[in-house]
């Protein structure tokens, strides 16, 4: 399950609705970055890195290699998680591959961001995702979970880091950042001693769990128009968003991922800067706005909003094999005369129909709109989709047939009933209606 635009797109629910079918829940890829949002009842929860898989008792939640994992936020997510009764014991494991993301990663981030001159800034998170996989590939100055769990050596590692990165912070940014490696490996030490039971090798972990014919359902963060290598460089995040990145990030074989879901909205978003070639400046954004609550899970920022990409789409579904989409958000464009879809981009006159390498040109891009009509009618909880108005039903069918997927979800509000399921996913949320406690 991936996102294919440019990160919350409602993948939360959507994990939330398919995992109950699931044994195992995987998160391959990204940080606290993420946020994705479910809501069981009227208990909302933002999960950053514990892979959403934790809120349903059936399914086991992995954190793979390739997750950036920062100590501290994992243990404020899991003191929150068993403060409102769910169950984190031996249903949550942590690679001891992964890599950690530490106070100079998320300092590093922010000097990197505050300073970027000539527009450089990406308007990150903040969460240090950058600067730890850029460590993570430099290989000499970075700390991995099973060093966490070895004193002596995590206090070698924390020794001859600190001190470099102070010098390269106040060469670069004119400060140290008050950096001391005895505070770094004090924070450190607290969070190895309680993650320790929930590390192991996570990926012959799931090797076996499949081997004996486990369902795994691999949790993709962020989205595909981030990804390092096929988003919209460099208005990006640093990790392998699609399912490219799981074989990598989890440690399964490539053949293992069969059936892709990609997450759409019924319109697009994105936070931070780079291009959205969609984008409703005016009244039309804010409306998508305020209605979709179209505020940041992570930091709050307000989401730039704009009609559905589908160029942005069509490209994100055919790099990642989608072989269904998820729509959600489709209650929030209720009460627009027309709906907006832009089919093609136009740039220096010219028309595009696919998503360019050259971030710079798509900033200079003019979407081409096709208009469809609206629907006055609040759709909010509709489970039955001949229940949607005419015109709904048509949306769906045109960005079927410009996505060349099936639309087999289709969210009709932000609770874990409210959604249509059809096709391959009938009956699924069918099956948990009334809501599966969490443990
Ligand atoms: P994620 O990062 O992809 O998991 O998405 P986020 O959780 O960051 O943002 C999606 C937001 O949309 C959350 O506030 C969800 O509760 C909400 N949401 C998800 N699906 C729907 C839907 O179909 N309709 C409405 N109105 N809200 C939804
Ligand atoms: P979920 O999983 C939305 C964006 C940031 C920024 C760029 C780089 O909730 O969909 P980073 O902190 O990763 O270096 O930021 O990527 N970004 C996201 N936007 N949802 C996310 O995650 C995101 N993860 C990263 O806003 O533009
Ligand atoms: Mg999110």
């Amino acid at each position: 399950m991936v996102g294919l635009t440019w990160g919350d797109e409602g993948k939360g629910k959507v994990i939330d609705l398919l995992c109950s079918r699931f044994d195992e829940v995987v998160r391959y890829n990204g940080g606290a970055n993420a946020g994705h949002t479910v809501w069981v009842g009227e208990q909302r929860f933002a999960l950053h890195l514990v892979p959403t898989g934790i809120l349903r008792p059936r399914a086991t939640a992995v954190i793979g290699p390739g997750v950036a994992l920062d100590p501290l936020v994992l243990l404020d997510e899991i003191s929150e998680l068993r403060s409102r009764g769910v169950r984190v014991a031996d249903n949550l494991k942590i690679s001891d591959r992964a890599h950690v993301v530490t106070v100079y990663h998320k300092l590093e981030d922010a000097l990197g961001e505050s300073q970027a001159g000539g527009g450089g800034r990406i308007g990150t998170t903040s969460r240090g995702i950058g600067p730890c996989y850029a460590d993570k590939m430099r290989r000499y100055a970075a700390v991995r979970v099973c060093d966490l769990l070895d004193e002596r050596r995590l206090a070698q590692l924390v020794g001859s880091i600190v001190p470099l990165k102070r010098r390269q912070f106040t060469a670069l940014y004119g400060t140290d950042g008050g950096l001391n490696a005895e505070g770094v490996l004090e924070e450190l030490a607290i969070a190895a001693a309680e993650l320790r039971p929930h590390v192991c090798d996570t990926g012959a972990y799931v090797r076996g769990r499949i081997a004996s014919g486990a369902k795994v359902l691999f949790e993709g963060a962020n989205g595909v128009m981030l990804d390092i290598d096929h988003g919209t460089y460099p208005y990006v995040t640093s990790s392998s968003t699609g399912p490219h990145g799981v074989p990598g990030g989890a440690g399964v074989p490539a053949a293992t991922v069969r059936d892709v879901v990609g997450v759409t909205k019924a319109y697009t978003t994105r936070v931070g800067e780079g291009p959205l070639v969609s984008e409703l400046p005016g009244e039309d954004g804010d409306r998508i706005r305020e209605r979709g609550r179209e505020y940041g899970t992570t930091t709050g920022r307000p989401r730039r909003c704009g009609w559905l990409d589908a160029v942005a789409l069509r490209y994100a579904a055919e790099l990642v094999g989608a072989t269904e989409l998820a729509m959600m958000h489709l209650d929030t464009l209720s009460g627009f005369e027309k709906v907006g879809i832009c089919i093609a981009y136009e740039i220096d006159g010219h028309p595009v129909d696919t998503v360019l390498a050259d971030a710079s040109l798509l900033e200079r891009a003019a979407p081409v709109i096709e208009y469809c009509p609206g629907w006055s009618e609040e759709i909010r909880g509709i489970r039955d989709y001949q229940e949607l108005p005419a015109a709904a039903q048509a949306y769906v069918a045109r960005i079927e047939s410009l996505s060349g997927c099936p639309v087999t979800l289709i969210g009709t509000g932000p609770g874990r009933s409210e959604c249509i399921c059809r096709g391959r996913r009938e009956g699924l949320a069918t099956a948990d209606q009334g809501g599966e406690a969490h443990a």
